[in-house]
């Protein structure tokens, strides 16, 4: 079936040619991802994925546009080394994000030069899962800032979707890593490192309360999801971390190696915008 116009704007924003070829269809899905860690960080399920079929393209919610600011608050931070989820339990976010800013859980606390902790509306309905700072993030102590955050950007936005703090919470999303510290020279997280880091992922998690959860990478997967699957065969369904649906995609750094991939990241997008259109009615 031929795009819309309205798809091929979005498909447009998102730098995807596939729009100005309506008679091509993506070639079939193709595990082209390295193979998952020989270790996940725990072994218990933490979700109860439920089938979806891959939906079609679609246009994405119409999203009413509100003033609100988050509250202020007075809770005390306190210096993490090892955090449990019941350690983090009672914090808030100033709290937490000093908490992450003294955490020495792991050797990462030493060859960092901050933590990264996170960015966007504390109240917003989406929530972007990556993987870890890289060495731009770790510099400026923000998210996804390189090349893979500008294409992140560029996806969102063609949702009306941004990762600014001050704007609605409906259009606003909320992204954070898997790990708060860079590795060293962007070596994959190990599974002691995952570990420790979760908790604080967590803990923004329940802060945060997202409508949906957009979990980019295999590591993303691999905290929230327990699963050493390959995203290919996690994507198209709606699956669920604490209740809080969530969905699988490709992380940005391998959609700027793999373009084809780019329109099933478009599908992926476009199923989180449903399920949180849907979880909001
Ligand atoms: N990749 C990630 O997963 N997170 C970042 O912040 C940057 C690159």
């Amino acid at each position: 079936m031929p795009w819309t116009d309205r798809q091929q704007a979005l498909l447009q924003a998102m730098g995807l040619r596939v729009w100005a070829e309506p008679e091509h269809q993506p070639a079939p899905a193709v595990e082209a991802e390295a193979p998952p860690l020989p270790t996940a960080p725990q072994a218990a399920p933490a979700s109860a994925p439920r089938s979806a079929p891959v939906r079609p393209l679609a246009r994405p919610p119409a999203l009413a546009p509100v003033t609100q600011t988050p509250a202020p608050s007075l809770a005390p931070a306190v210096a993490v080394h090892t955090a449990t989820r019941a350690d983090l339990a009672s914090l808030d976010w100033p709290g937490l994000r000093s908490a992450v800013a003294g955490c020495q859980a792991c050797g990462l606390c030493s060859s960092r030069t901050q933590t990264v902790f996170g960015v966007g509306h504390t109240q917003a309905r989406w929530m972007v899962v990556g993987e870890a700072p890289g060495e731009n993030e770790d510099l400026q102590g923000e998210p996804f800032v390189g090349a893979a955050g500008q294409l992140l950007d560029r996806m969102l936005a063609a949702l009306q979707l941004s990762r600014a703090a001050d704007g609605p919470p409906e259009r606003s999303v909320y992204i954070a890593n898997t790990l708060k510290c860079r590795p060293p020279r962007n070596r994959n997280p190990s599974a002691e490192e995952l570990a420790q880091c979760e908790p604080f992922l967590v803990r923004q998690i329940e802060l945060l309360q997202p409508r949906i959860i957009l979990a980019m990478g295999r590591f993303a997967v691999q905290t929230l999801l327990r699963s050493d699957e390959p995203i290919g065969r996690l994507r198209g369904r709606v699956h669920h971390y604490q209740g809080v649906p969530l969905v699988v995609t490709y992380h940005p750094a391998y959609l700027l190696r793999s373009l084809p991939e780019k329109a099933k990241a478009w599908e992926d997008l476009c199923l989180a915008a449903e399920t949180a259109e849907a979880s909001a009615a």
